[in-house]
């Protein structure tokens, strides 16, 4: 997830050559006077990261069509549109890619990196996942990052299968050197195709992207 425009209000990025999409991550000042918006304001940050990736996507007024939320709580995209949201004070994150690119999902997560997420470990880091994660890495980086691609997982192929996950149903292949990821869902979702996913690291938050690409259908 290389940056192409970059500070300290958060950066925008083609993902990588694999993601066809935009991806908008976004720095909030001000709010409760330490940097993070009240938790109120969660959800127009969150729109505001949307309103910027589908911006970067193009597309004429794309980015003022609005996004709703449909009773599960998945973001409504505009049509033609996969896209994702997350926040987590002070950031939030949008992705989005054309379906017409063959991507059939996204899914986008951005967790503040905190000592109290190595608690996560016993349940989201897996054991090929401690395997290959770097010696010496802080578990609470390692749980974080785990976390959030899994999170972005989930987010991805939940508004296409509308089928409960569990942690242990995305296997990861995780370069940490890259900061990418194979992912492979288990049998039971009937999810075919191919997901990606990446992760980078910035100012101390773990931002976590998916996608899922053509070919991909419920069996
Ligand atoms: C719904 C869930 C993904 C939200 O994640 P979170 O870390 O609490 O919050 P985030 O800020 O990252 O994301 C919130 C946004 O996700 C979107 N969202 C909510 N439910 C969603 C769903 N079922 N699918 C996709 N996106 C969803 C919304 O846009 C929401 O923001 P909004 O309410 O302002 O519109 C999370 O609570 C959850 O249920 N996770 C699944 C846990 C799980 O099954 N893990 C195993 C995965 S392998």
């Amino acid at each position: 997830m290389s940056a192409a425009a970059e500070g300290g209000d958060g950066f925008t990025a083609a993902a990588s050559e694999g993601f066809p999409g935009r991806i908008a991550v976004l720095r909030r000042h001000g709010g409760d006077g330490r940097g993070r918006p009240h938790r109120s304001n969660e959800h127009e940050h969150g729109r505001a990261a949307a309103r910027a990736a589908l911006g970067l996507l193009g597309g004429p007024g794309l980015e003022r069509v609005p996004i709703g939320a449909d009773a599960d709580g998945c973001p409504v995209w505009p049509a033609g549109v996969a896209g994702s949201i997350s926040h987590s004070a002070p950031w939030a994150a949008a992705a989005a890619a054309w379906t017409r690119s063959g991507v059939r999902g996204v899914g986008v997560d951005v967790e503040v990196v905190r000592p109290r997420h190595a608690a996560l470990w016993q349940r989201v880091v897996m054991p090929d996942d401690a395997q290959a994660a770097p010696p010496g890495a802080p578990a609470e980086y390692v749980a974080t990052v785990c976390f959030a691609l899994r999170e972005a997982v989930y987010k991805c192929v939940f508004p296409v299968l509308r089928v409960p996950m569990d942690w242990p149903d995305a296997r990861l292949a995780t370069n940490w050197d890259v900061g990418s990821a194979g992912v492979v869902l288990d049998e039971r979702l009937g999810c075919d195709g191919a997901l990606a996913a990446e992760f980078r690291a910035h100012d101390g938050a773990v931002v976590a992207l998916c996608w899922w690409t053509a070919g991909a259908s419920r069996k």
